[in-house]
């Protein structure tokens, strides 16, 4: 049994992050992030994605996914790494209107992909995120450019590449919205698992996003109770991108109920025995990918922008004090 192995922060190449006040900021970002006292894990939020690292076919380039990887060798933290076939930021030769694929090529494409990126990292990895959201808010198949042209098989194929290439890394499918254990895309999230391993592939682990919001922040019993059931197909489960983000501006009332939403992924996550880890999505609140996709809503990470903590802060302590 795995049992609890990091708590980490995924973090962006310095050039992604314009918004923030720079570069005062930054020393102050680094020195947290680097600091071993509050993470023994890192993710790159953007850097091992497609558009980066395949911006032209058949031309790799590493320079934003080792800049994280880098930090994660010389400040000796866990490396998770994300993500290997996601339909979004895709390079524009991959989903470009006027690209046509053919089964053929686009599985040509997948491998080649696959096996240099996850190739160029191997024995790096603790984990690989193999497939990223590939289901709908109903738990059927997402209807992306991979699953339209190559259905389901797209997904095998992936794992299967990433088996062969880095057998060390542990595979994971990962999604959002998948923390709750009566959502239909929980469901899905089963289904696509038991596929791969009817079909006899490696899966090693479901990474539930947690992106939790006021009305997705589930309580620990169901945190648990959708943990132990993925936990009877895979050897581990994480939450690889924690957040919780808030209707601005902050407030004493909704502050609480971060703290009690970010309190009960560490609880859950203490109680399933194969819970290995937690990651939050950044942990400054300026670099958060929040404000840009939701107008209206932010500080859904632990430190604002003046570096001081959310309460959810000293609220996680708390809960790993129970440990
Ligand atoms: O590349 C440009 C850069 O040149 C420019 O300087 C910079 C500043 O505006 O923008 C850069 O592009 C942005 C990129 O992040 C890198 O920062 C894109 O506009 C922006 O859309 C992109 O957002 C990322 C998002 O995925 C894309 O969907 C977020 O940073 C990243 O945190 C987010 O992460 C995803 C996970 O991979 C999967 N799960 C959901 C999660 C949140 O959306």
């Amino acid at each position: 049994q795995a049992g609890l192995l990091y708590f980490g922060a995924a973090t962006d190449t310095p050039g992604q992050r314009e918004r923030a006040p720079y570069p005062q900021s930054y020393a102050q970002y680094d020195a947290i992030l680097k600091s071993p006292d509050e993470f023994g894990q890192t993710t790159p939020t953007n850097g091992m994605k497609w558009l980066f690292t395949e911006p032209q076919p058949g031309l790799f380039n590493f320079t934003e996914g080792d800049y994280v990887a880098d930090l994660a060798g010389t400040t000796r933290k866990l490396l998770r790494c994300h993500a290997l076939v996601w339909h979004n930021q895709l390079a524009p030769w991959v989903d470009a209107a006027n690209t046509t694929w053919t089964k053929a090529t686009l599985s040509a494409a997948i491998t080649r992909h696959i096996r240099a990126v996850a190739g160029y990292y191997r024995g790096r990895c603790y984990a690989w995120d193999v497939v990223n959201e590939a289901l709908d808010e109903d738990g059927t198949y997402r209807k992306s450019l991979f699953y339209n042209v190559l259905g389901e098989e797209y997904i095998k194929l992936a794992f299967r590449v990433a088996a062969e290439v880095d057998p060390g890394a542990a595979l994971y499918y990962n999604d959002y919205g998948i923390e709750r254990p009566a959502s239909v895309k929980t469901a899905g999230a089963k289904r696509l698992v038991k596929m791969l391993k009817d079909a006899g592939i490696r899966v090693d682990g479901i990474g539930m996003q947690a992106h939790l919001h006021a009305d997705v922040h589930p309580s620990e019993a169901d945190l648990v109770a959708t943990g132990e059931a993925y936990s009877e197909l895979v050897r581990e489960v994480a939450y690889t991108e924690l957040d919780v983000r808030i209707e601005m501006p902050v407030n004493e009332t909704n502050l609480a109920w971060q703290t009690d939403a970010y309190q009960a992924v560490v609880g859950a996550c203490i109680k399933v025995k194969k819970c290995v880890g937690i990651t939050l999505w950044d942990f400054y609140d300026p670099f958060s990918w929040v404000p840009d996709v939701f107008a209206g809503q932010g500080a859904a990470s632990l430190w604002f922008a003046d570096f001081t903590k959310h309460p959810a802060y000293d609220g996680m302590v708390q809960t790993f004090k129970k440990l």
